[in-house]
């Protein structure tokens, strides 16, 4: 179970998450929605740590997250795997390579030196990212510059990289906003398998609504750092939606495709 609990961060005058208090059970696939500047990507962020609250904390499990320090703290971003709208992937690296730089938190000093600058992975985390790659129908591609691969690809590549974590928890923001329709689809589907298979909570930021209601089980709305809307993907009708945003949910998608589509046509 992840606590979130008043949690709120301020930059200067801007509140980008205010008293944001959610309780997530464990297994759940809960999507992020909201306008920008809404504060979703600083609310994931404030989950992994790579942003401090300026109040309220985050519990796992009953341990203070918000409280971790050193080697808990690099524990914990073990933990949880995020997962980004421009993949991330090293380009000239190699796509096994770059699966396999999900297992990094699993060495420890000279150990992930070696590992990185030698590729001294041992057989059993080679053999881990290959079932990975296999899983995804992206084996084939395994020796194969990350950088020749299409944006749905590099996401699903991202995915297994997350999974070789071996990860409680999936963070992804907005890991579809850059891909066209059907390769959107694929990456939504390996996020729900290992939300299924693995039990591994997602939390996902999306602004496709449609999406939204698919493929999660819970539906939180996020307007100027607060939570407006809690509950099932049924419950959020097209009129709930411009209720909260005082917009349809066409001017919704529009708003958020014109803010996706700079860096879409760089991924082209
Ligand atoms: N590092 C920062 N410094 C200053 N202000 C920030 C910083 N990060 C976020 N903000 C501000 O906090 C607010 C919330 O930003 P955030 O990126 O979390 O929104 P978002 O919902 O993810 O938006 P988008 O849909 O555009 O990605 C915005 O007003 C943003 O300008
Ligand atoms: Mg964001």
């Amino acid at each position: 179970m992840l606590e979130i609990q008043g949690l709120t961060r301020r930059f200067g005058a801007v509140v980008a998450v205010d008293a944001v208090s959610l309780a997530v059970p464990a297994g759940q696939m809960l999507g992020i929605i909201g306008r920008s500047g809404a504060g979703k990507s600083t609310l994931l962020r404030l989950v992994n740590r790579l942003a401090e609250p300026s109040a309220g904390r985050v519990l796992f499990e009953g341990r203070e997250i918000t409280r971790l320090r050193g080697r808990a703290l690099r524990e914990w971003r073990r933990d949880c795997a995020m997962i980004f709208q421009q993949f991330n992937l090293v380009q000239r690296l190699d796509v096994l390579t770059n699966v396999l730089l999900g297992r990094l938190g699993h060495h420890r000093g000279i150990g992930a030196a070696l590992a990185v600058l030698f590729g001294h992975f041992t057989a059993a985390e080679r053999a881990m990212a290959l079932a990975a790659l296999d899983r995804f129908g992206l084996v084939e591609t395994a020796l194969q510059r990350a950088g020749t691969l299409s944006g749905g690809q590099q996401q699903r590549v991202a995915i297994c990289r997350a999974l070789l974590q071996q990860p409680r928890l999936i963070l992804a923001d907005e890991p579809i906003a850059s891909l066209d329709p059907r390769n959107a689809q694929l990456v939504m589907e390996a996020l729900r398998q290992v939300n299924r298979q693995e039990g591994i909570t997602v939390l996902v930021n999306l602004h496709h609504l449609d999406t939204a209601r698919e493929y999660c089980t819970r539906i939180v709305a996020m307007q100027a750092g607060r939570v407006v809307f809690d509950g099932l993907p049924a419950e959020l009708t097209a009129e709930r939606v411009r209720r909260i945003y005082g917009i349809t949910e066409e001017e919704f998608e529009a708003e958020a495709r014109a803010r996706a589509a700079p860096c879409a046509a760089a991924m082209a």
